[in-house]
């Protein structure tokens, strides 16, 4: 059977920087309070005119050029992202309307944080069993566009970031190489724990102008609660993954989870029983850039000559859905 390989990735962020000081202009929030609960220093967010599908195009080229090929080698796209660059379609047409390939598929997920290794679990089916030989999985998100930036949206406002990261995938006769297992898992019963909730196609109309004046437009989160099932089910699925694999933990090099918060991968690194040193971690400069944490990191960890063929990689997800999943990957 094939295995899937990671033959190139790349990232894109937006060059604003928008620092913790500079939330402290529009909100009652300090530098200290956000480093100090989250670990996050800066974020990126996009400008006016910025797309979901044009953050993807722009890893997608540094993804494309890694694995030396050109977009008229994709076969199908994965395109994980809570939005896209209108209401529909997908944010995935709209990239591959950017690399010029009509008529290659192109499939959108929505997935939230785990959408990115929702989308591995997909390509990694479609190569083994040789439907495609080379997949374009991208996570992308915009989140800046939709905060509240006053003190009322505080506790969300912080935390995320804006940012692409593309891996391209391709179909390898090598044994010891690749994607060894995949994990997936949601729990629907969570679903307002974590969500954005209008507009909403209950209401007749879907939005008005009144609820434009009130907070529920804007994303919500149950913060402690969302804590408390991130540290428990990003090591479980880790280790479900690590069981399957017949692996132990000693034998990963790298652990890449979502970012999500620092004090989370903290907490998980000691479930782990792993140092800080295995984990990998960019919250500091990015937030959380949901679907798109988990291939910027390894992009980042792979310049940084962090992941090295031959290396064992666990990635790890948690977030709305509740979704959560992970995958162990030989480079
Ligand atoms: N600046 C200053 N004060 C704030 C801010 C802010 N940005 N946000 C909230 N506060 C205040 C609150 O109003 C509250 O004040 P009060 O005590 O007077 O009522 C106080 O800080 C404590 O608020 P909590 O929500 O209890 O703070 P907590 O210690 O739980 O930290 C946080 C909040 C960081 C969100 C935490 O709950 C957390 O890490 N949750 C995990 C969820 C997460 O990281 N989600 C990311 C998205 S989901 C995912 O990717 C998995």
């Amino acid at each position: 059977m094939k295995r899937t390989i990671f033959a190139g990735i790349g990232h894109y962020v937006p060059e604003k920087v928008i620092t913790n000081s500079d939330l402290e202009k529009w909100m009652d929030t300090t530098d200290e309070w956000i480093q100090e609960r989250t670990g996050i220093k800066e974020r990126r967010w996009v400008k006016e005119g910025q797309t979901v599908s044009g953050l993807a195009f722009e890893a997608t080229k540094i993804a494309l050029q890694r694995a030396q090929l050109a977009p008229q080698d994709i076969e199908f796209i994965i395109f994980a992202s809570m939005e896209s660059d209108v209401v529909f379609p997908g944010g995935g047409c709209f990239l591959q309307q950017k690399l010029e390939i009509p008529g290659v598929p192109s499939m959108d997920i929505r997935n939230q944080c785990s959408g990115f290794l929702y989308g591995l679990a997909v390509a990694d089916q479609f190569i083994k069993t040789g439907m495609y030989k080379t997949i374009l999985l991208v996570g992308s998100e915009i989140q800046s566009t939709g905060l509240d930036l006053t003190t009322r949206g505080r506790d969300m406002a912080v935390l995320f970031g804006d940012g692409a990261g593309a891996a391209v995938l391709t179909a390898s006769n090598d044994a010891d190489r690749g994607v060894i297992v995949t994990k997936l898992h949601a729990d629907g019963r969570f679903t307002d724990k974590l969500w954005g909730e209008w507009p909403s196609i209950t209401h007749h109309p879907r939005i008005t102008a009144e609820m434009l004046e009130t907070d529920r437009i804007y994303p919500k989160m149950e913060g402690r609660y969302v804590f408390k099932h991130a540290v428990t089910r990003f090591p479980e699925v880790i280790h479900e993954a690590l069981n399957e694999a017949g692996y132990s933990i000693d034998q990963v090099d790298l652990v890449v989870p979502h970012q999500a918060n620092l004090r989370i991968t903290e907490a998980v690194a000691q479930r782990l029983g792993v140092g800080m040193d295995k984990v990998y971690s960019n919250i500091h400069k990015y937030g959380n850039t949901t679907a798109a944490t988990i291939p910027i990191c390894l992009s980042e960890a792979w310049e940084e000559g962090r992941i090295k063929q031959g290396n064992v990689v666990a990635l790890a997800s948690f977030g709305s859905g509740f979704t959560w999943a992970s995958s162990l990957v030989k480079w």
